[in-house]
């Protein structure tokens, strides 16, 4: 069995001694142009070369749970792609949503900015019941988002393509439910695929929608939300701020308004990392799994494009 292993975002060496660690059996070696047939290709971002040089792989495992960039190729028909399946990711989103809208809600950046001016000043708490979070997205990680929102007693709405049922999550679905969803909302986290249906979804007639006071978290695609419509809400005081992990251009260019605006918060696409040691033994478990005949989770169906 022959792996190759494809990724500029990442040392190569360390994924690739992991891979022949888990497959012993494999030969595990870096993807080259012109490199032979390979059974299984494990990558983030390949270039369309790879797949035009290897159309007889059995599957290709893309080491990220997000598949937007192997969706835009032109991939072999019938290619089996298969994604992250959580892998360690849910509870570092979990983690980082709870901290953004904790953060927001509990109006630390106000007390620490007040007491940098050397002021000790109290502030009426908040109710959570006033602040209903709306999750856009209840996969792997959303439902796992949700769980984690819920232990803090805040009121949480979910919103998918088809219905799914989660203890404690007022449920919608499809985008027929999409206006009652958002206007039941005042914090919204997207956690959807970027699809062609769901790009450009955080725009001004959505976040328009949500509660007087809204907050945005995204920690999908910078390509779900169109930045000048964000901009233009926040002036107008329809939205009190936004949590961003991610933006249309990444690394931003050094001019980019969001950089230096006092109500949003970025960091560098890092709410879940993808955890070499997790991702490697989950998959070389689905290509055991593959040989077996058996199905695996996480595989990609191109009509949904997720
Ligand atoms: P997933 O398990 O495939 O879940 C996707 C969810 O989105 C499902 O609930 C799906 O609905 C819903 N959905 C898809 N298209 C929709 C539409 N048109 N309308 C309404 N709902 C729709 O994916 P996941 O593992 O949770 O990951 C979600 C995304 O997070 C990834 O695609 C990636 O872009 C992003 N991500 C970001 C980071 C980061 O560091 N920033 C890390 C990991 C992942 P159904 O349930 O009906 O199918
Ligand atoms: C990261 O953005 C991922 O999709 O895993």
């Amino acid at each position: 069995m022959r792996i190759y292993f494809h990724s500029q975002a990442t040392k190569p060496a360390p994924w690739i001694d992991a891979l022949r660690s888990a497959l012993p059996e494999a030969e595990v070696a870096e993807w080259s142009p012109g490199a032979p047939p390979a059974d299984y290709a494990v990558v983030w971002h390949p270039p369309q070369q790879l797949l035009d040089e290897q159309p007889g792989l059995k599957a290709l495992f893309n080491i990220g749970a997000g598949v937007d960039a192997l969706m835009k190729l032109n991939l072999p028909a019938g290619l089996r792609v298969v994604r992250l399946d959580d892998a360690g990711m849910s509870v570092q989103m979990a983690e980082y949503v709870c901290h953004a809208l904790i953060r927001h809600v509990r109006e630390f950046d106000i007390f620490e900015h007040e007491a940098k001016q050397g002021r000790w000043g109290y502030r009426r708490p908040r109710a959570r019941g006033d602040y209903p979070v709306g999750l856009m997205g209840l996969g792997v990680l959303g439902a796992r988002v949700a769980q984690a929102v819920r232990q803090f007693e805040f009121p949480v709405n979910g919103w998918s393509r088809t219905p799914r049922p989660l203890e404690g999550v007022r449920c919608f679905a499809g985008r027929g439910q999409f206006d009652d969803f958002l206007s039941a909302s005042r914090v919204l986290v997207c956690l959807l695929p970027l699809t062609p249906d769901t790009e450009g979804i955080l725009d001004r007639r959505s976040l328009g929608r949500l509660m007087p006071g809204g907050y945005l978290i995204n920690v999908a695609r910078g390509a779900h939300l169109v930045e000048p419509d964000l901009l233009a809400l926040l002036d107008e005081g329809h939205l009190a701020g936004a949590t961003l992990d991610v933006l249309r251009e990444e690394p931003p260019p050094p001019d980019h308004p969001f950089l230096r605006h006092p109500r949003i918060t970025l960091t560098p696409h890092n709410s879940a990392r993808t955890l070499r040691e997790e991702s490697i033994a989950q998959i070389a478990g689905k290509i055991r799994a593959l040989g077996r005949g058996e199905p695996v989770a996480g595989v990609v169906d191109p009509v949904r494009g997720y």
